[in-house]
């Protein structure tokens, strides 16, 4: 195996490697490289992802976070490097096959059709259905009130499940879609840049459910390259630039500065503070 200790963080938790005493994370991720032609998205990244805890995957534009997780989530391929779920090797051909083994994700554009129904949205071609000899049908009682039910479940009273998607907010679609993960028994949940178009009352929404899906048990990822909404609700945090990570840690061995610090590539903002402050003559701290 291509295993190079050497260039791991200390604090990069491997699990343990004993023959007979083997400890799987939900999800390993080993050395995983990503071509596009011959763009480098993603250079030998290993993390891992463990379930009931959020791992956050902070990074700038362009950093490899929405490839990593098309990865995982069966929309690409990795070029080179494995991925194991509960210690098996698996490789998903399709949304559909990852969605199969539990792996649920939700898009920035939430793949919802605006002037279709809560009910609808909810089910989307998976609704329960009636049958009678020949005839099958969707069961539009059972699928209504379902639809409410679980999402009561996770806090969100919609009146009328009739009542289109479109007429939402933006972090009550997120927390349809979330709520939809959850009923169809996900056992990951992969969330892309949730909170990036919301206002700061909708990002708290979405925040909250974040936490009570991994209070439920699920593995969350969470994609952002806001460290302030990643920090009060991550367990983990991986952090890429330009493809490649700049190691994982958990939450008690980083604070929010540092976070934001790498993420940015401290080098880099340190030299903007500098030059902020000769332009303006204020000093920026
Ligand atoms: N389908 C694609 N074809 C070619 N290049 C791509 C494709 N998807 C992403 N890239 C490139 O890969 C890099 C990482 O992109 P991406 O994973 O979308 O980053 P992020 O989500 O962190 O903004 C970028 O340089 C991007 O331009
Ligand atoms: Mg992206």
């Amino acid at each position: 195996m291509n295993h190079r200790s050497d260039s791991e963080p200390e604090n990069e938790r491997r699990p343990m490697n004993t023959q007979n005493n083997r400890v799987h994370h939900l999800l390993e991720l080993d050395n995983i490289t990503k071509y596009y032609g011959n763009i480098i998205a993603l250079r030998d990244v290993t993390t891992y992802v463990n379930a009931g805890e959020v791992t956050c995957v902070l990074g700038d534009n362009g950093a490899g976070k929405s490839t990593l997780i098309k990865i995982l989530s069966g929309v690409h391929r990795q070029s080179e490097g494995s991925i194991r779920m509960n210690g098996e090797e698996v490789s998903f051909g399709s949304p559909r096959e990852a969605l199969a083994n539990g792996i649920a994700t939700v898009y920035q554009d939430l793949a919802m059709v605006p002037l279709m129904s809560v009910w609808r949205n909810f089910f989307l071609g998976a609704e329960p259905t009636r049958r009678f000899g020949p005839l099958k049908w969707i069961d539009q009682g059972k699928a209504k009130s379902i639809a409410k039910a679980e999402l009561a479940r996770m806090g969100i009273d919609i009146r009328d499940t009739e009542q289109p998607v479109g007429t939402l907010s933006g972090g009550e679609r997120q927390s349809v879609a979330i709520a939809r993960a959850g009923y169809f028994g996900a056992k990951v949940l992969i969330l892309d840049e949730p909170t990036s178009a919301l206002g700061v009352k909708q990002s708290g929404v979405v925040l909250r459910r974040i936490v009570e899906a991994r209070n439920h048990g699920l593995a969350v990822i969470f994609i952002t390259h806001n460290p302030s909404h990643a920090y009060p609700v991550g367990n983990r945090f991986l952090i890429l630039n330009r493809g490649v990570s700049m190691g994982s840690f958990a939450k008690k061995d980083i604070t929010l500065k540092e976070l934001t610090q790498m993420m940015a590539g401290g080098a880099e903002l340190e030299q903007l503070q500098h030059e902020l402050e000769s332009a303006t003559g204020v000093s920026a701290e």
